[in-house]
């Protein structure tokens, strides 16, 4: 098992891409703190038990900024440490730039971008104590790729999840501490079922329609699913990818070559 025992703490662990790494990281060993919003992570956990793994659900809001430390502090003491911290939660919403309104802005930066800065400070504080660790970020394919339709403070928020992702690597390497994205493409879970319902009525088109054209843009020809992200993340959160840090690295069937 490649994550044998490692403490993984992972944000938005109860829907989507952050379940399928929850699921994963408990499959190849590690002990999993899932955190999501109330008790959004409870059904993760259950069916990792029943599997035969190792998880606890927490309650955390990434944005909340007072209330961070304080659930950071109890998963290291419960769990007996922390050696990897996934930052996934994300949210989006749609519109034409000229119609976005100050809460999408306002929204999707405060999830996507501040709170990877809220998470990782407290985290990177305790891992520079312990001598080292690791920071994974579910950043996306749109952190690079500004020229995605309807996504204009997504995009803003995601360049800024790589940027960080970045700066954080550059100052956390002598402390022994990675700190990498993943940018996923177009990936089946409830997030893209919103954006397919929206775009779809944007285009004039159905969500059925809107999802070939995610398919099209795919030069691997499928639409990407939360499995495919979470090979990914099990890689990183795994010492065989101790010697990479600051890199972004795309998953998503070819769709930007960056
Ligand atoms: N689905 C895609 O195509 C796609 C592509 C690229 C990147 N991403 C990114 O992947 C990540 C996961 O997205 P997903 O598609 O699995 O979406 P999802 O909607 O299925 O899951 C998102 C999770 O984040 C949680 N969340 C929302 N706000 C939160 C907050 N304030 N604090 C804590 N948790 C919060 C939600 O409760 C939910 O469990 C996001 O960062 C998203 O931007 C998704």
């Amino acid at each position: 098992m490649r994550l044998q025992d490692r403490i993984i703490g992972i944000t938005g662990a109860g829907s989507g891409i952050g379940r399928a790494c929850a699921l994963a990281y408990a499959a190849e060993g590690a002990v999993v703190a899932a955190t999501d919003l109330s008790d959004r992570a409870d059904a993760v956990v259950r069916l990792i038990a029943d599997r035969g793994g190792r998880a606890r659900a927490w309650s955390l809001d990434v944005t909340d900024r007072a209330a961070i430390p304080g659930v950071i502090d109890a998963i290291r003491t419960v769990m007996g440490g922390l050696d990897v911290w996934h930052n996934n939660a994300g949210v989006s919403t749609m519109g034409r730039f000229v119609e976005l309104t100050e809460r999408d802005w306002d929204v999707n930066m405060d999830i996507n971008a501040k709170g990877v800065f809220n998470c990782s400070q407290v985290v990177a504080r305790h891992m520079i104590a312990a001598g080292g660790g690791k920071i994974i970020n579910t950043a996306s394919m749109a952190g690079k790729k500004g020229d995605v339709a309807f996504l204009p403070h997504y995009v803003a928020s995601k360049f800024a999840v790589v940027g960080l992702t970045q700066a954080m690597a550059a100052e956390l390497a002598p402390s022994g501490i990675t700190v990498n994205a993943i940018c996923p493409g177009y990936v089946v879970t409830p997030m893209q079922d919103n954006e397919a319902g929206w775009e779809a009525e944007l285009r004039g088109m159905t969500p059925d329609e809107v999802r070939r054209l995610y398919v099209d843009d795919t030069p691997l020809g499928r639409l990407e699913t939360a499995e495919d992200v979470a090979k990914v993340a099990v890689f990183l959160a795994s010492s065989d990818s101790d010697f990479i840090t600051g890199a972004s690295i795309d998953v998503n069937g070819g769709a930007w070559m960056g």
